[in-house]
């Protein structure tokens, strides 16, 4: 077990004490989901404003899923995160879907009550970047993927009036219906790109903002979706992915002299959003921000 489960692991021991017949479960499904710190943010603000809930971990295989929310709902869970691989594979089981939901195609929480989807990742990763200060408008982005995450980060992007989207995924014909997407729906520019060097090179010269929406860069033996040449100082990198807090992107970023940022505040931001769906309490960031520094830093 790591450093930073272990911190985390000691923080829920603590809070977790209280559990009684009337407690009621939130939950994350998703495959992986160990290493997630999603439980240490809900569990956190459950306590802070005395909510009888628990918030757990569930890794579930794809031919589990229908199952998984089949059996949630019978046992009467709240609600659900949904992380990869199930963003987009969860629609056919759900009965209502949020317009931003059903616009992206794609969920990322789950309201039992009424099995309904909703996507916090919009409004997530929007706070992030007005939290850096990052002003996105007129400028050309690059996405790396086209999974539900990819599609969350294009339409906040298009709501803060980027000039053009680039999209870039190993699964050409992903990266094209995305971008499709984006011209159809969205209304702005989107040029698709396969997962090439060279073809990178040429466009990101001219962007100053990439995101990497895959899930290379997770993990132990963590990877970097992108070579370090291609970068440049006058790009800001955003990293979805918060476990390593310092993936081989950023670090090879750093190195070239660009700006770079997690995916930690996106995820404390979506997970506000979610929390208040299902509790209708608003929490504050700084709770979990202490908690997380803890993690992080272990
Ligand atoms: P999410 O819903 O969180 O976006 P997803 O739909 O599973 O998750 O999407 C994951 C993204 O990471 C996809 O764009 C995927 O590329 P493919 O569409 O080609 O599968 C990308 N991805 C995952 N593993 C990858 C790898 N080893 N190299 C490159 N891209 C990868």
């Amino acid at each position: 077990m790591s450093t930073w489960e272990t911190a985390g692991d000691n923080i829920l021991q603590n809070i977790c004490q209280n559990i009684s017949a009337s407690t009621r479960l939130l939950c994350l499904i998703g495959d992986p989901v160990k290493g997630s710190l999603s439980p240490l943010i809900h569990n956190i603000w459950a306590k802070e404003h005395g909510l009888e809930f628990v918030y757990l971990a569930f890794n579930v295989k794809d031919a589990e899923l229908p199952d998984a929310i089949k059996g949630l709902s019978a046992i009467g869970a709240v609600g659900a995160n949904v992380t990869a691989p199930h963003k987009e594979s969860v629609l056919p089981y759900l009965q209502h879907l949020s317009s931003e939901a059903e616009l992206i195609g794609a969920v990322n929480t789950i309201k039992f009550d009424a099995l309904s989807g909703y996507n916090t990742d919009v409004e997530g990763f929007f706070l992030s970047l007005k939290e850096k200060g990052l002003c996105v408008k007129g400028e050309q982005v690059m996405l790396l993927g086209a999974g539900g995450a990819s599609k969350a980060v294009a339409l906040a992007l298009s709501r803060m009036d980027v000039r053009k989207i680039h999209v870039v995924n190993r699964t050409f014909e992903k990266a094209e219906r995305v971008c499709r997407l984006i011209k159809e729906k969205f209304g702005k520019d989107a040029e698709a790109l396969p997962l090439s060097a060279v073809r990178i090179k040429s466009k990101i010269k001219d962007c100053a903002l990439l995101v990497n929406c895959t899930t290379v860069g997770m993990g132990s033996s963590p990877s970097s979706p992108l070579p370090e040449e291609v970068l440049h100082k006058d790009l800001f990198v955003y990293d979805l992915v918060y476990n390593p807090p310092k993936t081989p992107l950023l670090q090879a970023a750093e190195r070239v002299g660009a700006g770079t940022m997690n995916g930690l505040w996106m995820l404390i931001y979506q997970a506000m959003e979610s929390f208040h769906i299902w509790t209708g309490t608003r929490p504050s960031p700084s709770s979990v921000q202490k908690a997380l520094r803890v993690c992080t830093k272990s």
